[in-house]
């Protein structure tokens, strides 16, 4: 199995993408560490310590809280896209508290203790991340491997014209990290996510008859933004951060993907946050690889197939 740490934001896609990490069994999942993002930050510990409940894994994996703002500007959340995240559900995880090491800390020490050996998937905004290369520049030549989702490939934001959200929260820590030299792929939001990573009406009512305690508990975290995206256009549930995971366990569901040069606007009147991802044409040296097509229907199947597992909450 694949020694790996998510960094999450915790709420609706990110609790799929903790679920690859904690029941896929190409996955020893080493860490679970917090970022300001989506939510309030202690709704999105809560949503951690609910998901690993649901997989019947409290206890198992340490929840840090790392960096409860970005590394310069106020925090932004997106509570209109995903309500509290979690579908109204909670836990009751009395006994199972963060743990007191800072994430950025446990992020440093874990990719120390095995250099080369640890993989992170960062599917919120980069402050940890940033703040751990500031911390110990060591720490991206000790990393294998750094997935993020984040970005688009010259398509369309999501919160604003130019900007998908991880990159527009803390655009100066996603700078940071595309220069600061780790093995990094990255999962963009379009045209990626929004061809071949949404689940439609038809794959949500599959996955409502699976009748496991995990497919309902994803019916009810995707809920909030089924109901954004159907308000906005989009025909079904999107799944950028279990994509971002899926991609790591599981490299052939690439289909295509290509050597780039990505940079991040930090300065832009009305770019904050864009992604500039360059493909050779410009003369820029590449510093990621960028997933530009997946097979759909076969990421569907892996969704599907974790959601059967026969878990028993805690
Ligand atoms: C990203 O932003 C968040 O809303 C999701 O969790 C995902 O990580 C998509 O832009
Ligand atoms: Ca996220």
């Amino acid at each position: 199995p694949i020694p790996l740490i998510i960094d999450t934001d915790t709420a609706q896609d990110d609790c799929v993408a903790l679920l690859a990490g904690l029941l896929d069994p190409a996955a020893d999942l080493r860490a679970i560490t917090m970022v300001a993002g989506n939510v309030g930050f202690g709704r999105q510990v809560h949503n951690a310590f609910l998901t690993l409940n649901v997989a019947g894994r409290l206890g198992e994996v340490p929840v840090h809280a790392g960096c409860r703002r970005p590394l310069v500007r106020p925090w932004v959340g997106a509570e209109n896209v995903h309500g509290d995240g979690a579908g109204g559900l909670t836990v009751d995880h009395t006994g199972h508290a963060p743990d007191p090491e800072h994430a950025v800390d446990a992020l440093v020490r874990m990719a120390a203790e095995r250099p080369g050996e640890l993989s992170i998937v960062a599917i919120g905004p980069l402050t940890n991340i940033a703040a751990a290369v500031a911390k110990d520049p060591a720490f991206p030549g000790n990393v294998k491997a750094l997935y993020v989702m984040g970005g688009s490939n010259n398509g369309r934001g999501n919160i604003t014209a130019a900007a998908e959200f991880n990159f527009y929260v803390d655009p100066e820590a996603a700078k940071a990290v595309f220069a600061a030299g780790f093995a990094v792929t990255v999962v963009p939001w379009d045209p990626l996510t929004l061809r071949d990573a949404v689940f439609g009406p038809s794959l949500l009512a599959e996955i409502a008859a699976v009748g496991t305690p995990l497919a309902d508990f994803f019916t009810r975290v995707c809920a909030a933004t089924l109901e954004f995206d159907r308000s906005v256009g989009i025909d079904g549930t999107t799944h950028p951060d279990s994509l971002t995971t899926a991609v790591l366990l599981h490299p052939g569901l690439v289909r295509r993907s290509g050597a780039y040069h990505v940079d991040i606007e930090t300065a832009g009147e009305l770019t904050r946050g864009y992604s500039a991802m360059s493909w050779g044409v410009h003369g820029l040296p590449a510093n990621a690889t960028v997933i530009e097509e997946v097979d759909p229907g076969g990421f569907a199947d892996y969704i599907r197939g974790l959601l059967s597992t026969p878990a028993t909450p805690n």
